[in-house]
């Protein structure tokens, strides 16, 4: 029988696992859903099946991956929720109860399981070609029924992706084809990085190897038209340490931050050129672009990684995690320099994927311009920064509420003219809802709220695919 959860702040309010899994076919929409708007949000995030071992301790970033899929139609709205059944998934449930360490820690998985099954599917949910794909960075994409969200396996395209795989690949415009990377491709720790291109259609195009200069856990990566950055921060995966009882990922300030610079389709090896400055962190890259000799990365960047710990065991004050969106340029002379793009608090940044890797204005992002004492708090605000003028367009659902990511959908051709989709908490009331805004009048606040069926707990990775 299912034991209750432990008091931890990422198991209760926003973040308070959800078991059912659930279908409503006409959901109640409050205002007009644009008649233009035809296709599907998706939704990942964790959602704990069973709680962890009782001396072990649960993370934010380790429940099992829950997909929520909201079709829009003709102005119309349905839902389906499921969890993703992985082989972890379906493992405990038939035993009832959870059988593996957090982030497949050794020390606490039951004797009866194989390390090897430890994956959540958690992260990013990411069409490509026909397919859908849940992400979590430890493991190959798991292969969802785009309609059921019927879990279907691991995707290797063509056997060419046999271990981690980023929850943040880049689909290029140029050719729509998928650019990826998986860290610790060697085994948890090691410096191995696995660079695959799979083609428009899901053909495997290319394989490369680099090594990082450390087991960093490098979470997103960039790709301009012409190169790729690897970030290795100093987020260190560390098996060692993890044996002996201590963090598995812990922040070294010790280390440089440094950046791997390759050319688009590269062949890795000695063709990266690594650059070293000063550690500093960023989970996520908003876009980037080449500047002449220079690349641009515009990211939602901190001083230390949240979430984790030090080496030691201690966790950080928040002020020195706070994400707020920052412009990085990595000079052609190996310079590195950073400037600021605005100062709200962000988690999420998106753009008009339509623009991913080139020259653009938009990013939008989820944030919260109230002073907060961790992460737990709501970001209450949806956000259009212009990354050129900083000038920012911004709404806040007030207080009390919690905003996902914001994703961008297209209305007509120039970049940012579209509509912005986010799951919305309302703490007050234990609401849950689909906001649709204008992306360039956001403001102006919801064109359209549609009303979940029962709470939706706190998430990740949002996309839209398009009805087809
Ligand atoms: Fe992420």
């Amino acid at each position: 029988m299912p034991q209750p959860f432990p008091d931890h702040p990422y198991l209760r309010g926003y973040y308070r696992p959800f078991p059912a899994e659930m279908e409503a076919p006409d959901l109640v929409v409050e205002g007009t859903l644009p008649e233009s708007l035809a296709g599907t949000f998706y939704r990942n995030g964790p959602n704990p099946q069973f709680p962890p071992h009782p001396q072990d301790r649960y993370h934010v970033f380790d429940g099992d991956g829950m997909i929520y899929a909201i079709r829009l139609e003709g102005g119309r709205a349905s839902m389906r929720n499921r969890f993703v059944r992985t082989r972890k998934f379906e493992l405990e449930r038939a035993a009832g109860r959870r059988l593996f360490g957090v982030f497949g820690n050794p020390r606490f998985n039951d004797p009866s399981v194989s390390p090897m099954d430890y994956n959540t599917a958690n992260t990013h949910i990411w069409p490509h070609a026909d397919g859908l794909y849940a992400l979590m960075e430890g493991c190959p994409p798991t292969a969802i029924d785009p309609e059921t969200l019927e879990t279907k396996g691991y995707e290797t395209f063509g056997n060419t992706v046999s271990g981690p795989f980023t929850a943040h690949p880049k689909t290029d415009p140029a050719d729509g084809a998928l650019h990826a990377f998986g860290v610790s491709a060697k085994g948890p720790g090691t410096t191995a990085i696995r660079y695959n291109v799979i083609d428009a259609n899901g053909a495997p195009r290319h394989v490369a190897w680099l090594e990082q200069p450390y087991a960093s856990m490098m979470h997103d990566f960039a790709l301009t038209e012409t190169k790729l950055v690897f970030p290795c921060l100093p987020l260190v995966i560390s098996m060692a340490r993890a044996l002996e009882g201590k963090p598995i990922a812990a922040w070294e300030d010790d280390r440089p931050a440094a950046f791997g610079v390759m050319a688009k389709g590269g062949e890795g090896g000695a063709s990266v050129r690594w650059f070293e400055t000063d550690p500093t962190f960023a989970f996520h890259i908003a876009n980037s672009f080449d500047d002449g000799q220079d690349i641009v990365l515009d990211v939602a960047g901190s001083k230390r990684a949240p979430l984790m710990p030090s080496a030691d065991g201690t966790l950080p004050r928040h002020e020195d995690t706070r994400f707020t969106l920052r412009r990085w340029r990595i000079g052609g002379n190996g310079h590195f320099r950073e400037e600021p793009i605005d100062g709200l608090d962000v988690q999420f940044p998106r753009i008009d994927d339509r623009v991913q890797g080139r020259r653009y204005r938009k990013a939008f992002v989820n944030a919260t311009a109230r002073p907060t004492a961790g992460r737990i708090d709501g970001f209450d605000m949806i956000a259009a920064v212009d990354v050129e003028t900083g000038a920012r367009d911004a709404f806040s659902f007030g207080e009390g509420a919690y905003c996902g990511e914001p994703v961008f959908v297209p209305r007509g051709p120039a970049e940012g003219d579209g509509w912005l989709l986010a799951l919305v908490w309302d703490s007050q009331s234990n609401e849950s809802f689909l906001a649709v805004l204008d992306a360039t009048r956001v403001a102006d606040g919801p064109v359209a709220k549609v009303h979940m069926p029962a709470r939706v707990p706190g998430g990740f990775h949002c996309h839209w695919r398009a009805a087809r």
